[in-house]
């Protein structure tokens, strides 16, 4: 692996700032394969290198991945000057290690958001040619119905002339469906269903490939996607 600063090293895993970090390694308090190492500008493989915080061993980890429950009433970016957005609601450790969305929800669209430092995995997730699909649950003014479904599997043309995929609507009786597409247009589910007179009152994504939200999580939390996750979001 490519060489990278001691202090980085530890800012990437979120232990505190990079100034902080510097006063810390300064003060002798991190190990390098049990020696003493107070240059926080000594380069180190991360991968072939033991080091200790406070004595405690640390375990690297190059990239980190997690899943969010996004309440509604939030924006999907990573900073906003007036509204309050998915990274406001991350504890601190997390705040720092510099992890993003993975594509958007609108502010009224609640659900499975990922966030990860990894830039290729955000690309293969979000890229429609990596065929990952979203599951929305949505509540729509009116009644979808068996029509509705046809145009959805055959690409629904966007009001604006944008075609989009073929895409699965299911019907749920009550105002209630779930749309299924590979693609993340803006607005686009909302915007799919508004073409054919069905407005979106309420707009739920449920899962990202085989990853489901899990129902214990709350609005708001947070959870570590664990290795079998990263295989079910992609297997499916
Ligand atoms: N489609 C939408 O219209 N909104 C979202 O937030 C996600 C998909």
């Amino acid at each position: 692996m490519a060489m990278m600063r001691l202090d980085k090293m530890l800012a990437d895993q979120g232990l505190a700032s990079r100034k902080e970090l510097r006063e810390i390694i300064r003060a002798g308090r991190v190990t390098v394969d049990g020696q003493v190492e107070t240059r926080p500008e000594r380069r180190l493989d991360p991968e072939s290198v033991s080091i200790a915080f406070d004595g405690a061993p640390l375990d690297y980890q190059r990239f980190h991945y997690y899943m969010m429950d996004k309440p509604t009433g939030v924006v999907t970016a990573t900073e906003d000057k007036r509204q309050q957005t998915v990274l406001d609601l991350l504890p601190p450790d997390l705040k720092r290690m510099g992890i993003f969305p993975v594509g958007r929800l609108d502010k009224d669209t609640s659900g499975l958001l990922l966030l990860t430092d990894d830039g290729e995995f955000a690309h293969r997730v979000i890229s429609p040619k990596s065929c990952v699909k979203k599951r929305y649950y949505a509540e729509v003014e009116g009644e979808a119905d068996e029509e509705d479904v046809m145009a959805f599997s055959q690409g629904i043309l966007l009001k604006d002339g944008t075609q989009c995929l073929p895409a699965a609507l299911e019907l749920l009786g009550g105002g209630k469906c779930a749309v299924t597409v590979m693609e993340g247009k803006y607005h686009q589910v909302r915007r799919m269903l508004a073409s054919r007179g069905k407005p979106v009152l309420t707009l739920r994504r449920l899962s990202i490939g085989g990853l489901r939200l899990p129902a214990d999580l709350d609005p708001g939390g947070v959870r570590e996607l664990t290795q079998e996750d990263l295989c079910t979001l992609f297997n499916v």
